[in-house]
Formats: C-alpha cells, structure tokens, sequence
C-alpha cells in the first residue's frame, strides 16, 4: 500500500510563483494545493485539510494576517509559513507570534523551501504528539523515563555538592546557607521523582489483608504528627471513633497512604493551627459500608478549583507536586471501589468523606 501523501496547501496571487513552488513541492512527492485568493485559501483549508499552508501576505482580497486568523480557527494543528516578499520581514516576525512557524522570503531558493518545511512538518507532528499526551497521558510509560533522567543529574549534583561541602571554607555563612538550598531543592526534586514513581508503581495485589480503619488512622495520626511537629501544637485533633467497626478487606499499605495525603492536606490548610477532626462509622446499605471523615477548619477550597482536585498534577501550593488526591482516588475507588467525595468552602474548611464496601466484616 502506498503511503498517504502529506499535504501542502500554496497561498499565492502570483501564478508563476506558484507554479514554481508546485512543482518542487510535488517532486519531493507532496499533495500540493493551489489558493490564488484568501476566499479560496479558506475553503481550501476547509475541504483538503492540508497540514501546512504556504501563505503570502499580500493578497488581493484579504491580508494575510486574517487568512492566518481563519486557518488557526479550522485547526490550530496546522503549520503556516508566511511568504514574503522584499521588506516584509518584520510583519512576518509580527505573524510568528500570532500563530505561524516560519517565514520565507521571495525568490525562494529551494533548499531553503524544503527545510522550512520539513521543520514545519516536525514541528506540527511533536505539536500534536504533545497534545495526545496531555489528554491520554501514558503516565506508566512515561515516569520511569523521566525519573531516570532526572535522578542521573541530581545524583551528579549531590556528588559535586558534597565536594564542594568538604573543600570550601564552611565559616563563609552565606556559602554555607547556598549549599544548603542547593541540598534542600535536590532533596526536593529526588522526593517529587519519588512519588511520581509511586503514583504509576503497579498495585501489589497480594497484599490485601483484614484492616481496621480505626488503627490506620492512629498509625496515620502519629506519623502526620512527626512530619509536621511544630504545626500539630497548634491543631487539635479530635477522633470520634466506632469502636465496634468491623475490619474490611483491604491493603493496609494503601490505605494508610491515602490517609496520610489527606491529613497533611489538612494540616497543611491550617498554618495558623484549627481543628481537625476524624469520625468513622459503619452504615448498613443494601451491602455495610464503612465510612471515614476527615473534617477540617482550614483556609478551604475556591469553587472552581473543586472538580480539579483529583487531576494529577493539580495543586494551588508553591511546593505541591498534586498528586496526592490523584493518589487518594486511584486507592480508594480503583482499588478499594469505595467513593470519595470532597466538601469545601472558602475560609471555613474541608470535609472529605470516604466509603469503603464492608464486603468482609469479621466472623466471615
Ligand atoms: N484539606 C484541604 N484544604 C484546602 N485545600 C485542599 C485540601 N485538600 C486538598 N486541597 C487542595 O487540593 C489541591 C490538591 O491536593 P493534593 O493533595 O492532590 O496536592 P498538593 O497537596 O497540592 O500536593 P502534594 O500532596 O502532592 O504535596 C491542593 O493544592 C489544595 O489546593
Ligand atoms: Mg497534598
């Protein structure tokens, strides 16, 4: 089968010029496309869907900034190069940032012609890789890449810092306070890595045992406390915990993760101290669920953030990496089928809300 042929669509009011580049675009074996107007430049657009378009910017019917308007309007995805011609270079640099790639200047020479768009054709096609990934983002395949390229600097730059640490005179207290940022940010971007890796690791299926929700809070409760030892002074916890819970099936691991992103989430909306508190119950639907909140008296959530919460990467802080709701939810619904669920309101605080199906209470 022969191979699709990539499409060209020529913008030009001078009929030589374009017979011209016509002929040396179909002998690199371009689908070349011809539009003596900016009308029919539009249609053209329309019906070929050409992936780059050659414009000239003086056209008899429309200038040629409009004619780029209207392309980047039926598919921001395809390439405009602008064509100019003597002393049009500085609106063709005008037009590069309102949406075109590239600009020749006539005569063409046609070596310069086949660069410009064999860069084009790269340039749309990584345009547009890009964006596949932002809407199906293979976040599997694509962390362990980054962390690999990643870490491999970081380890170098912590082996020089410490070089640098030994030899330099440690009594300088202004090189002394640089290395120590230069430490704190690498440990910072290593922990970050960290928890992308954690974020794509495949779940452990075997580790699902008996866990009472009430011991992993107060595993949670000790290690959150360490973490944020100054902060915990000034927060007070209260937990209102079903003594009678029963145990659910579950990962202890996981859910003691989940836990603790949402509980420094809540320590961390409190930096002037409040209270955080933490009820857990067992509610008899059609199948017992076990149902755990977590309610704090924060700085809260601004509405339009709220349906971003669980978005991977979503954080509103200088240091967040967003992942941990992302965590959260992945845990708690993929995982565990339970529900998640979050209330907010600016300046008065956050309920998050989790259910958990009971599938095997004890004595089962
Ligand atoms: N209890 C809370 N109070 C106020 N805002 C919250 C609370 N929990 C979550 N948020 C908001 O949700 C965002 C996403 O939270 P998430 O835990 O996913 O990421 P993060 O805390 O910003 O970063 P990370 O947890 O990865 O360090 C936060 O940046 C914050 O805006
Ligand atoms: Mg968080």
């Amino acid at each position: 089968m022969k191979a699709m042929k990539r499409k060209i669509l020529v913008v030009d009011d001078n009929v030589e010029f374009v017979g011209l580049v016509r002929r040396l675009l179909e002998h690199k074996d371009f689908q070349v496309f011809i539009a003596l107007d900016g009308k029919t430049a539009v249609e053209k657009v329309r019906s070929e869907e050409p992936e780059i378009v050659l414009l000239d910017l003086k056209l008899p019917d429309s200038p040629g900034e409009e004619i780029l308007k209207r392309v980047k309007e039926i598919n921001r995805d395809i390439a405009v190069i602008i064509v100019t011609g003597f002393g049009g270079e500085q609106v063709a640099v005008d037009l590069m940032r309102k949406g075109a790639i590239d600009f020749l200047s006539k005569p063409i020479d046609s070596d310069v012609l086949y660069s410009a768009v064999k860069n084009a054709f790269e340039m749309r096609d990584a345009q547009i890789e890009d964006r596949q990934f932002e809407q199906h983002p293979t976040l599997e395949k694509f962390f362990p890449f980054l962390a690999h390229e990643i870490r491999n600097p970081l380890h170098a730059i912590s082996g020089a810092l410490a070089i640098i640490r030994r030899r330099s005179d440690l009594k300088d207290e202004v090189l002394g306070q640089s290395i120590n940022i230069i430490n704190e940010e690498v440990h910072h971007l290593n922990e970050f890595v960290q928890e992308c890796l954690n974020f794509v690791r495949p779940p452990d299926q075997v580790r699902f045992v008996e866990v009472g929700m009430n011991e992993v809070i107060s595993v949670v409760m000790n290690i959150v406390s360490h973490i944020y030892e100054s902060e915990s002074k000034r927060i007070k916890v209260i937990q209102d915990l079903d003594p009678h819970l029963p145990k659910i099936f579950a990962n202890y691991e996981e859910i003691k993760q989940a836990f603790i992103n949402i509980v420094k989430n809540a320590f961390e909306a409190m930096p002037e101290g409040g209270v955080l508190s933490i009820q857990t119950a067992c509610k008899a639907e059609s199948t017992p669920l076990i149902e755990i909140i977590f309610a704090d008296n924060g700085i809260g959530i601004k509405p339009e953030n709220l349906k971003s919460l669980f978005n991977p990467f979503f954080t509103t802080k200088l240091r967040g990496t967003g992942l941990g709701l992302a965590i959260c939810r992945r845990i708690i619904v993929e995982r565990h089928h339970g529900r998640i669920q979050i209330e907010s309101e600016e300046k008065k605080g956050t309920t998050i809300r989790i259910e958990l199906p009971s599938t095997r209470p004890i004595g089962e």
